[in-house]
C-alpha cells in the first residue's frame, strides 16, 4: 500500500435517536466516507489520500464534518455530492474548498 499524501477523517459518530446533539452519521456521514472510498478506488488515488471513519470531531451541529491532514482543514455540512470537489480542488489541487470550510469560531 502506498503511503498517502493526505489523510481524510470523516466523522461517522452515531447517537441515539432524538439525542440533542444529533450525529454526523444521522446526517449522512457514512455516505460521505463511502464516496471518498469509491473515488479512491475508481480513480486509483490511494497514494494521494486515505479516508477513514472518525468519532466525534466536536462541532456536531455543523456535520457531517470532514477533517483533512496534514493541513488541519475542517469541512462542515459535507454531502456525498461535495466529495469530488474536495478531492479535485484540495486533495489533488492543493486549494481549500472555501464554500465548505468550517466557519471561523468553530475551527
Ligand atoms: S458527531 Fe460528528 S462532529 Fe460530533
Amino acid at each position: 500500500m502506498p503511503k498517502p499524501a493526505k489523510h481524510v477523517f470523516v466523522c461517522n459518530q452515531s447517537r441515539p435517536a432524538n439525542h440533542p446533539r444529533s450525529s454526523c452519521q444521522a446526517k449522512g456521514g457514512n455516505e460521505v466516507v463511502q464516496a471518498f472510498w469509491q473515488q479512491a478506488q475508481t480513480r486509483n488515488l490511494f497514494d494521494k489520500f486515505s479516508a477513514t471513519y472518525s468519532g466525534c470531531l466536536g462541532p456536531c451541529d455543523n456535520g457531517p464534518n470532514v477533517l483533512v491532514y496534514p493541513e488541519g482543514v475542517l469541512y462542515s455540512g459535507v454531502t456525498k455530492e461535495d466529495v469530488v470537489a474536495i478531492i479535485d480542488e484540495h486533495l489533488l489541487g492543493g486549494t481549500v474548498v472555501e464554500r465548505l470550510k468550517a466557519p471561523a469560531g468553530i475551527w
